[in-house]
């Protein structure tokens, strides 16, 4: 009798971790989840009392105010970086970043930054590094990355409201090779390109939300409740022409930001009814480098954490005449 209890009792107790398991893996959570075809909407609560985000503009690049509407630029880089990337922003200027490429198309660079956390010294580096280069947006938010979203924001904004004229907008991660010779054959050639004038392109990414607890992108159903997500370019490198990026700030900014960046854009695009186009030429897995050759049609890709890495595959490239 008592040896029986004892093995019910041993079942319990090997159950209980199972159905833990089980629950931190998730699985339980996909039962409740909504079908995205059918139930999907955002934002999802209406709360208007959700205060609009507020943040000042602290330092602006030197040429905002300055522009020739004569001589809009083609194309506008505005590089996603954080304060401690020195060493990269100094690469980026020196080769995809180096607005001077070409002699006959008119290309403008910003780094987009936030402000250290408190204690940190390295903002006077930045200001100085600002004044010496003319080429930093900065506002006053934290620099986190679930303050991303806020930095991408950020960047729609100071490109909506002060420098508008730019035909085309690439936005790119600071740990990024780019071949920016490859991004203007991808726009092609003149005012009139073969893109429709509303164009959000990159790696499109459909994908659903992680429900195991342990990982580091996991959605609660109260945070998320669909079954996936809407398609969105991921957002290390994406491209917007002005009439996208003009209409994706004006939504964007109507909404409660949501904390991945790339997520969010795919969900402001689909509410203002603008495409994602994808481009098997972004790449967010790196391919393998074999010589400038296995580079010639990339134009991007994530996984150059490492500037002098960057520079030596960006410098092969632009002596073979890839970047
Ligand atoms: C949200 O607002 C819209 C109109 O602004 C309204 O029709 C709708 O019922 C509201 N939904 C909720 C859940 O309050
Ligand atoms: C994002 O920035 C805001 C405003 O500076 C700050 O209050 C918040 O803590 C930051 N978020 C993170 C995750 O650091
Ligand atoms: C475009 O930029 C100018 C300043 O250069 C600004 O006055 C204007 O309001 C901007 N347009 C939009 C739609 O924000």
């Amino acid at each position: 009798m008592l040896k029986k209890h004892y093995k019910l009792l041993l079942k319990c107790a090997l159950a209980i971790p199972l159905i833990f398991l089980v629950d931190f893996c998730g699985i339980l959570t996909h039962l409740y989840e909504l079908d995205f075809e059918t139930h999907y909407y955002y934002p999802l609560h209406n709360d208007s009392a959700s205060p609009p985000l507020n943040y000042k503009f602290l330092q602006l690049p030197a040429f905002t105010s300055k522009h020739d509407s004569a001589d809009p630029p083609r194309l506008t880089i505005l590089v996603k970086s954080a304060i401690g990337n020195a060493k990269r922003r100094q690469a980026i200027r020196k080769t995809w970043g180096y607005e001077a490429r070409f002699s006959d198309v008119h290309i403008k660079r910003a780094f987009m930054l936030g402000t250290p956390t408190e204690g940190a010294s390295v903002k006077d580096a930045t200001l100085e590094e600002a004044k010496q280069h003319g080429d930093i947006i900065r506002a006053d938010f934290v620099d986190a990355y679930f303050n991303n979203t806020i930095k991408t924001m950020m960047g729609l904004r100071w490109a909506s409201e002060h420098f508008n004229t730019s035909d085309f907008y690439l936005f790119v991660d600071d740990d990024y090779y780019v071949s920016i010779k490859n991004v203007l054959r991808f726009l092609g050639k003149g005012r009139q390109t073969h893109h429709q004038s509303l164009l959000y392109a990159g790696y499109v990414i459909q994908s659903a939300p992680l429900r195991h607890k342990f990982s580091k992108w996991y959605v609660s159903l109260e945070e998320y409740p669909f079954d996936k997500w809407p398609a969105y370019v991921t957002a290390g490198a994406f491209v917007l022409s002005r009439d996208a990026l003009l209409k994706m700030y004006a939504v964007g900014r109507s909404i409660p930001l949501f904390r991945f960046d790339d997520i969010f854009l795919g969900m402001v695009a689909l509410r203002a009814r603008i495409p994602v186009h994808h481009c098997d030429d972004f790449h967010f897995d790196r391919p393998k480098y074999y010589g400038p050759d296995s580079y010639s049609d990339v134009i991007a890709s994530h996984g150059f954490g490492d500037p002098a890495e960057m520079e030596r595959v960006w410098n092969e490239c632009r002596s073979a005449n890839y970047a």
